[in-house]
């Protein structure tokens, strides 16, 4: 058992002078071994990024689904009108931050490029990702070790958030450009995506079915981490939060 683990490990950290530490007598004098995997602006973004979320996925079920029972002329209270502002400032928010993640994407470490570019075409990546569906279905009880995300997390990433989260992007600024008007910057570089996809009523309807496949992703992430963190005996959320992902072996 614990070799086959060893055996993960050697396969999976690389030896390429990556900022590395070793930790040792602090749990039951065991040896921890702690690799700088996500670095600060990584971080940052991920957090500021599951405000914006809260705040768009809270704001945008309102848009689809109005407080009626809010009492008197829209106009005095003006509260679907704050729920679109938070809404739009937060989208703001949301798509500067996704293109930062790019920026970091070119210039940030090695793991930082996995989000936008999984292995799809190593053999390697889908082995392990069939591995990590039968750890999670309870066929198997020896987890890998992954240094970064592992391949079942790396593809849920990339098509539930990474795709997805362009998507609202561009659904999100077309829908904007039609307050501003198509001659605004957002009609210009955002208007064609609603003929594309049909008409106003249409793009909202998609715009709001991504919500719930991003609200999904989350549950499931969430859930995934603090489940991988106790069963893996690797430091899954503690990487999110330090940058370090500690192996105790
Ligand atoms: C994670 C990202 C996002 C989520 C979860 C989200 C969610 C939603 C939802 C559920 C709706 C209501 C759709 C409906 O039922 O009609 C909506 C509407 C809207 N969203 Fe987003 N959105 C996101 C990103 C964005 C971005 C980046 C923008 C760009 C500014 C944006 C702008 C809009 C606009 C303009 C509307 C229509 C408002 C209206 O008709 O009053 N959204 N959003
Ligand atoms: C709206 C909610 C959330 C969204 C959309 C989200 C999204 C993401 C994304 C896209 C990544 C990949 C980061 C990258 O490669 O650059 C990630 C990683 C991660 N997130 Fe979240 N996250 C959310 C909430 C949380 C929460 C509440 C936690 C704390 C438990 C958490 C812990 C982590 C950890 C530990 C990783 C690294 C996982 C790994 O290495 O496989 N996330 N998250």
């Amino acid at each position: 058992m614990a070799s086959a683990r060893s055996e993960a490990l050697r396969e999976t950290i690389p030896l390429d002078g990556t900022p590395e530490r070793r930790i040792e007598g602090l749990v039951d004098h065991a040896k921890m071994r702690a690799v700088y995997v996500y670095e600060a602006p990584v971080r940052l973004w991920h957090w500021v990024t599951v405000l914006a979320m809260i705040a768009l996925a809270v704001t945008g079920y309102l848009i689809g689904k109005p407080l009626s029972s809010v009492g008197g002329e829209a106009s005095e209270h003006y509260v679907m009108g704050y729920v679109r502002m938070i809404h739009f400032i937060s989208g703001y928010v949301f798509a500067i931050g996704f293109l930062g993640r790019i920026y970091w994407h070119i210039v940030g470490n090695r793991w930082s490029r996995q989000l936008f570019m999984p292995s799809l075409f190593s053999g390697k990546f889908w082995g392990g990702l069939v591995h990590q569906v039968k750890f999670y279905l309870f066929l198997t009880d020896e987890p890998r070790a992954y240094v970064a995300h592992n391949p079942l997390a790396n593809l849920a990433m990339f098509l539930m958030f990474a795709l997805v989260g362009l998507f609202m992007i561009f659904t999100g600024f077309a829908l904007y450009s039609e307050g501003l008007g198509i001659d605004s910057w957002a009609g210009k570089m955002f208007g064609w995506v609603i003929p594309l996809l049909g008409q106003s009523q249409d793009v909202h309807t998609y715009h709001r079915l991504g919500m719930w496949i991003m609200v999904m992703f989350a549950i499931i992430h969430i859930y995934m981490a603090f489940r991988e963190d106790i069963l893996s005996k690797q430091g899954i959320v503690s990487s999110m939060v330090n940058g370090y992902r500690y192996f105790k072996d």
